[in-house]
Order: C-alpha cells, then structure tokens, then sequence
C-alpha cells in the first residue's frame, strides 16, 4: 500500500511526478504529497493534501513555471496516524534538508523515535516514516548514499523508501525491503517508483532492486550495494507492458473498463497453455509431470478476492483431478501449525503478488519443504520471488480496487491446473479431458457474447432498483457458495452496504433471523445438481417475505416461477459457472454503488495492494 516516486534528469520533473502518483494511487489514496528540488535553490515546492490526487493538484495549483530536476513523491494509504496533512508524505528532517517517502511499516519506529527524542529531536507526525529522515540526517557527512546505508540496518519491517538532500539536488538514494521498487533508465533520467505503470509512459527500461540493497540514482547513472559490495551485473530489462492499461480507454471507471477486459484476461489466460489434445503445459510450476502427478496434497492461502478463487480452484481440483484440497485465508493460514511438507503443492493466489499475509503464509509453507507456487499477474512481483513456481494470469494490469478480470482470470489458470493434474493422476479420461478442455475455450466467447448483450444492461437497472436498500444476504450451494462469497465482498467494498454470504443450506442455522418483509436475497441458482436443492432454499426465504434475486443460467425460464428478478449468467457447466456467474454480480455491485453515487474506483479506507499485515 502507498505508492512512491522519484525522478532525478533533465526535465522540469513536476508534471511527471503528479502523473506518476495518479498512476500510482490504486495503491492508496487517503492523502498524497510531492517536493521539488533545484540546484541552488533548494527545496523549491513541497506539497501535501489530505485526499486523492486530485485534492494535491488543487492544492498544488498551476505549475508556475517550476524547472525543478529533481523531485520525490507519495500517495498514502494511512498505517501509523491519522489522515492528515502533516501525517502525509514527504517527510523532513527537523533542519528540512532530508526528505523521505516510504511504503510499508516500520516495526521498530517507536523504539528508533524514543531514541531519537532522547536526543532532542522533535517529530513533526505521528508517522513511523519519519525515523527515517531524522536517522539519516543524524549519518550525514556529505553523502546520503553512505547516509543511507548506514540506516538501513536499523531498520525492522518491510518497507521501500526513497531519500534526497537537500545539498545533493542531483541524487536520490532509495532502498527496500519486501516492499516493491523499480528503477526507471530513460535518456538522460531516471526513476524509482512502488510500479512500473508510474514511469511506463516514459521509459520501458527497468532495473529491479533486491531486498536490503540500496541503490543511487542520478540522471546518468546509477550504483547499487549489497551491503559493503557495489552491484555491478544488474541487467537492464525492457518490459512490453501495453501503456494504454492505465487508461480507461472510455469507459467512465476502470473497473467497467475491466469487467469488460474479462474475455481477453480469460483468452490470454489460456493462451498457449492449452493444447488441441486437450493437455495443458504449464512450464513455470518448477515441477515437471512426474513430480506434479506425485502432490497427494495441495494447500490454497490468499485473501479477499483471490481465496475466493481459491474456494473455487478447490472444487475443481478435487472433482477433476481427486487430490484434497485445503483452502484458507492467509492471515490464518500463517498463524496455524502449519502441516505442510515435503510432497505437498502449496498456492499462493495473490494478483498483486504484493499481499503482505500470502507472501508470510507462503514462506510458512516453504520453510517446511512444501513446493509453493505463486499464482498471480504481476511478473517479477515479490510472491515470484519468493515462491518455487509461478503461475502467471495474463490480465493485464487491474486498477480498479475491486478485483475483476484478475479473479476470473485467476478461476481459469487454476481450471487448467486442475485439468493438468486431472490427466496426470488418471482421474480423467483423454476423453473427459478434451471435452473439459472444450468447455474451457468456449468459456471467454461466452463471457464476450454476455457483455455485448442486453443483459449488462438489465442487471444494472435491477441493481439501481434496490439502492436503497440497507442489507443483502447473498446465498449459494456448491461452486455457488464462493461465488455468493465474491457477490458479497463486491457489493460492500463499492456500495458500503452490508452483506453477509452463506452457504444456501445453513441459512436456516442462523441467518435467515436477519431476513423481514422485503429483505433482498441474492441467490446464486445457475443449472447443476444443486440447483433443486437452492430452490428450496429460495422458497425458505420467500416464506419470510424476502425479495429473491436470482442469478440464474440463460435459458433457464423455471427460475422465473422463483425468483423476484433474474440477473442471467452465461451458459457453461455447472462448475466452470464460478466463471460466468461471476459476472451478473460484478455488474450488479458495479450498478447498485453507481446508483449511490459512490467512486468505485477508490472504496474508501481501501487499497489495491495490500502490503501490511
Ligand atoms: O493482490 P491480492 O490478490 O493478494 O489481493 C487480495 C485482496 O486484497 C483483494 O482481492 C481484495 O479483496 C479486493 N479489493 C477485492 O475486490
């Protein structure tokens, strides 16, 4: 969470650091800040506002001219104190000559700030961040690298910062720890900054940073360290990322934008991956066939949106491919004995790669000899690095907070997982699996054909219906359950409304004493052998007078005897239904926190990454 930038070259840089952090703000957006440096004049602006970039623009005002050459950045997503102007980023030395923005926690900052106040230094924040100036103001003799790196082993957490002084308006000093940070080399310039998309319109070249190296940049060059060694074979690497991902491209929000990206997250997805006879190569697992059809066990840690692919990635490994699957929420997961081990396949679904309790769940599983797997869409991300294997979806960078075309693209890497390692432990017929690999071609043409159809439409003039409306009860059986699950999590981060998911068949333990005259209940009824059972549930809570929203397969015109409205769902097999029934429910959420008038692009108190515990 938080997003920095730094640029140090030839350009007047102010303009290319407010437009740096826009693309940066998925990554937090409670306040942001920037500071501009010269030679000669010092610091020559700095900013803070508390708010979106949008609120630093008007705060900011027009660029009166500024030819600053130098300049650091900061969007925040609040940890350690309150949104407030002076809690945002960059944070100053007491002297104002050492500027600092950080991403991440550090975990010794109250121990480093009793120090420092022992010795007379007076905070300006309430922020853990600002040790950090006050520390390497405290190392200074003329060299903020030798400054930095002197710091940097006080230092507990994780964290990825960025420094400038004030007497060296040609250097930035930057450094990290299990928090991300990229090197931008452009003609003449350079860049540091939490993701790529933040420079992408400038340069293509990237050099990436290793935890605990600490690295200067200037507008011709750049030394890192390792410690007391220079670095002096980190290759520059040119990525072929599409720079038009960060723009919305039209649409009013990048999440319609992405909701509408779905076929293609889905095609790439598949890509090559999945042969005309019906096998399924997935080069970069780390294991090859023997190994793969030798895992008797396999353990499934992520959070929000992602365990919810994981529920789903479960009941289709262990139809398709009869291995147990065990599926937990990561920040559980890390805290349990962990009965992982040598044998055993451990994924870790995390589309940022970045989750701070999925990369600690995965090193759990690592450390006792589990083969782990990372299954997300950011190349070269921490839970790369930190995993044996990967497993790349292929959706394109996902802006929006509320996670779309990620999650269902998530659904399809595991279905070609589960597919693989059907084929491999004999639990599929060559047979079964060409008619499964079938099923999982047709799956994005329907995705396509649904979203140019009416039915978008309709489920968003359902949604505006019930904006009103205080509280939903989502309910689902089978693969319907964490599909219910998703429903939920989309309509309350984007709407604010409440919601609780059940499985269809405990309602009655419990939950269906929420439900009065009127009460909304979205049920997840898609065609299946479940399909009579989430009937009887659906008249459960009609008897109780709630209003039944039904998400139901195209075609399927008993529903309509059931239901109080339909939102149709593609058609597919009942399991590859975690794909198509997803989507009515994304454009419900979407339609219903439109109608509220709400920013579902930045759900407040939220972010896209989720870097702290
Ligand atoms: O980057 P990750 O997939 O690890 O993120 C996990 C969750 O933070 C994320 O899915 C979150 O729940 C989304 N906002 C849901 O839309």
């Amino acid at each position: 969470m938080c997003g920095i930038i730094g640029y140090v070259g030839g350009r007047a840089c102010r303009e290319l650091i407010l437009s740096g952090l826009e693309r940066l703000e998925y990554r937090g957006y409670d306040s942001a800040g920037f500071a501009l440096l010269d030679e000669g004049d010092g610091v020559v602006e700095t900013v803070r506002a508390v708010g979106n970039l949008a609120r630093l623009r008007a705060a900011a005002g027009e660029d009166g001219g500024s030819d600053a050459r130098l300049g650091l950045g900061h969007t925040r997503w609040a940890t350690h104190g309150r949104v407030t102007t002076e809690n945002a980023h960059p944070h100053s030395s007491a002297d104002g000559a050492v500027m600092v923005v950080m991403n991440g926690i550090i975990e010794n900052y109250l121990e480093l700030r009793h120090e420092l106040q022992d010795e007379g230094v007076v905070f300006a924040s309430e922020t853990d961040t600002e040790v950090i100036p006050h520390l390497i103001a405290r190392e200074y003799d003329g060299d903020l690298a030798s400054a930095v790196r002197a710091v940097l082993p006080r230092l507990g957490g994780h964290f990825a910062f960025v420094a400038a002084h004030v007497d060296e308006p040609g250097r930035l000093v930057a450094s990290r720890r299990e928090c991300p940070l990229v090197l931008g080399v452009g003609d003449g310039e350079r860049f540091v900054a939490s993701a790529i998309p933040a420079f992408l319109r400038e340069t293509r070249d990237i050099v990436v940073i290793e935890d605990d190296e600490v690295v200067a940049i200037e507008a011709d060059g750049l030394t890192i360290w390792d410690g007391a060694e220079i670095v002096t074979d980190r290759a520059v690497q040119r990525v072929d990322w599409d720079e038009d991902a960060a723009e919305k491209g039209g649409y009013e929000t990048f999440m319609l934008k992405e909701i509408h990206e779905q076929p293609s997250a889905l095609w790439d997805t598949i890509g090559d991956r999945l042969k005309p006879d019906g096998s399924v190569d997935l080069p970069e697992l780390g294991l090859d066939d023997a190994a793969l059809a030798r895992v008797e066990r396999i353990h499934i840690v992520a959070c929000g949106t992602s365990y919810h692919a994981g529920l789903v990635g479960r009941y289709l490994i262990e139809d398709w491919a009869r291995v147990p699957v065990h599926c937990e929420v990561a920040s559980e997961y890390r805290y349990r004995t962990c009965l992982a081990g040598p044998g055993d396949l451990v994924i870790g679904i995390t589309q940022s790669g970045e989750t701070a309790d999925t990369l600690a769940a995965m090193r759990v599983a690592r450390e006792r000899g589990a083969h782990v797997v990372a299954l997300t869409n950011i190349m070269g991300s921490q839970a790369t690095r930190d995993a044996d294997g990967v497993l790349y979806t292929r959706a394109g960078l996902e802006i929006g907070v509320a996670a779309t075309k990620t999650h269902t693209a998530q659904v399809m890497a595991l279905s070609l997982l589960a597919l693989k390692l059907g084929r491999l432990k004999w639990a599929l017929t060559a047979g079964g699996a060409l008619d499964l690999a079938d099923e999982l071609r047709r799956i994005p043409d329907a995705v396509e054909a649904y979203l140019a159809s009416p039915a978008p439409a309709q489920v968003m003039e359902v949604a505006a219906s019930y904006a009103d409306r205080p509280f939903f009860l989502y309910l689902g059986r089978h693969v319907g359950v964490p599909v219910s699950f998703e429903g939920a999590l989309k309509l309350k981060e984007i709407s604010y409304i409440p919601t609780e998911a059940y499985p269809a068949g405990e309602m009655k333990h419990g939950p269906i004493a929420l439900l009065d005259e009127g009460s909304p209940v979205v049920v997840v009824a898609t065609d299946g052998h479940v399909f009579d059972k989430v009937v009887s549930n659906i008249q459960e809570v009609r008897a109780r007078g709630a209003r039944v929203i039904a998400v139901a397969t195209e075609g399927n015109s008993e529903i309509e005897r059931h239901a109080d409205d339909v939102l149709w769902a593609p058609r597919s097999p009942a399991l590859l239904s975690s794909i198509t029934a997803v989507l009515p429910l994304q454009i419900f959420a979407y339609g219903l926190a439109r109608a509220r008038g709400l920013n579902v692009d930045q759900p407040r108190n939220l972010a896209k990454t989720v870097t702290v515990e």
